[in-house]
């Protein structure tokens, strides 16, 4: 296929006119997603990756238009939860009707509650060709002891991590996947207990740059002699279906960063494993909604500090963690400064204010909420509406009601049309549990 969309859609391509009319009429802070760059994100993968499944890792935006869009584009999901796999089921379901299927829908167990092994075990009942990837010898004894013989996937742990920061470095921590020089026995020992054993998996982190290209290399080598050898070993039960390396793909947040060079991820991974017999799947979240997302935030503080200006808004680190928990780079723009930009007829952000070294943070009490430092930026004025870039990825998902603070409204844009996807939260919704529970008899649960 032919993709002629941009590897990046930065903040700056995005509507201020447009954005700023939503934040008032939907109010802020508002998540806003375009589906039609996640449809684009989607076939950038498939070019570069043309004849490997393609599954969308649930856990970057569970949002259902997001499921719904891919599902409809011939994606598969892949989920870390049974409430993933809940939505993942859900949205098969809405784009097929009654011939939905499990297929392609995986659910990846890290360290599972039995009320996820439960559900999931179940839900095969009706999906029989889901499949599940475990990370460690007692999860599948745990699902034989529920009578599940399904397909069944193993988590590798392949020794080796990669990804933007050491908190989402999966690919040598302890807790995730069985060392890859045990699973052949592993896998030998679960065929021979009637599993169906369909295939390998790993996943050596999260935000994977162009910079990360050889250990990428290194990592996908070590999956291609993992899977001769399990191949060897299973032969009588007829080898793997696939092989999954996971996801990772970074984008770029900072102006000055260099998209993915996806095409080269693509040959690396294929020079690697273009002899094994199975085909190759990945699952990629971030990459395909990241620069689809923008939150939208109103200043409603503005004062000189000691050594810097101050800026005050009504989204902080409950809306959008990134920032406090992993100290990440998220590009801002001032949508009110650009539109008066626009007005004067200059090309720049500022139009006519002046460029100031601001600290923007949100409402929490807690130094961490910060979204930038020292930023230069148009100068803020309080009711201005600013954006904050690449938000579609790990940006709701990650949201909380720490300070009891509601979680912020979501729409999806689609060509045109808006349209509102997820109520902003009330201070009802932030009570409600502790009030059913002061009304509901005592219970063990
Ligand atoms: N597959 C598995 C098994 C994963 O654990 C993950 C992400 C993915 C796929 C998708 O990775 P992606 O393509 O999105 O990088 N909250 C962090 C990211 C945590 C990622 C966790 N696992 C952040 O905001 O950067």
């Amino acid at each position: 296929a032919l993709v002629e969309s941009p590897p990046i859609r930065r903040l700056a391509d995005w509507d201020p006119t447009r954005l700023e009319s939503l934040a008032q009429d939907y109010g802020s802070p508002l998540y806003v997603l375009d589906l039609e760059r996640v449809r684009e994100n989607y076939r950038r993968l498939e070019s570069a990756f043309p004849d490997a499944e393609i599954l969308y890792a649930v856990k970057a935006n569970a949002l259902g238009d997001v499921l719904e869009t891919l599902r409809a584009e011939g994606a598969g999901l892949e989920c870390a939860s049974a409430g993933e796999v809940e939505r993942a089921l859900a949205a098969s379901e809405s784009v097929a009707g009654n011939g939905a299927t499990g297929a392609n829908v995986h659910y990846t167990a890290v360290n599972p509650p039995a009320r996820d092994l439960e559900w999931v075990v179940d839900a095969w009942e009706e999906y029989p060709d889901l499949t599940i990837t475990v990370g460690a010898e007692d999860t599948i004894d745990r699902l034989e002891e529920r009578g599940y013989d399904g397909r069944l996937c193993l988590r590798v742990n392949p020794g080796i991590g990669a990804g933007h920061h050491e908190k989402v470095q999966t690919g040598a921590a302890a807790k995730f996947g069985v060392p890859a020089e045990r699973a052949v026995d592993v896998l030998a020992d679960a065929a021979s207990r009637g599993f169906d054993v369909v295939g390998i998996h790993a996943h050596v982190g999260s935000g994977v740059s162009s910079d990360q290209l050889d250990d990428h290399r290194e990592f996908v080598s070590r999956m291609g002699d993992l899977a001769r050898d399990v191949n060897k070993a299973l032969e009588g039960d007829g080898g793997l279906e696939f092989v999954d390396v996971g996801g990772g793909f970074g984008v770029p947040y900072r102006e000055e960063d260099q998209p993915l060079d996806l095409e080269a991820v693509g040959d690396a991974t294929r020079d690697a494993l273009g002899d094994v017999d199975a085909r190759l799947t990945i699952e990629p979240g971030r990459y395909f909604v990241a620069d689809a997302g923008v939150l939208l935030t109103a200043v409603n503080t503005v004062k000189e500090a000691r050594d810097t200006l101050a800026v005050g808004v009504d989204a902080g680190m409950t809306a959008l963690l990134r920032p406090a928990m992993y100290d990440a780079y998220h590009p801002i723009r001032n949508l009110t400064a650009a539109i008066e930009g626009e007005q004067y007829g200059a090309s720049d952000n500022g139009g006519g204010r002046e460029t100031v070294a601001q600290t923007i943070a949100g409402p929490i009490c807690e130094s961490g909420d910060v979204f930038c430092e020292n930023r230069h930026l148009p100068v803020s004025e309080r009711t201005d509406v600013l954006a904050i870039g690449n938000a579609g990825a790990y940006g709701y998902e990650m949201a909380n009601q720490y300070n009891s603070r509601p979680r912020p409204a979501s729409i999806v844009l689609e060509g045109e049309d808006v349209r509102l996807v997820r109520q902003r939260e009330t201070l009802e919704d932030v009570t409600r549990l502790e009030r059913e529970a002061r009304d509901s008899e005592p219970s063990a649960n």
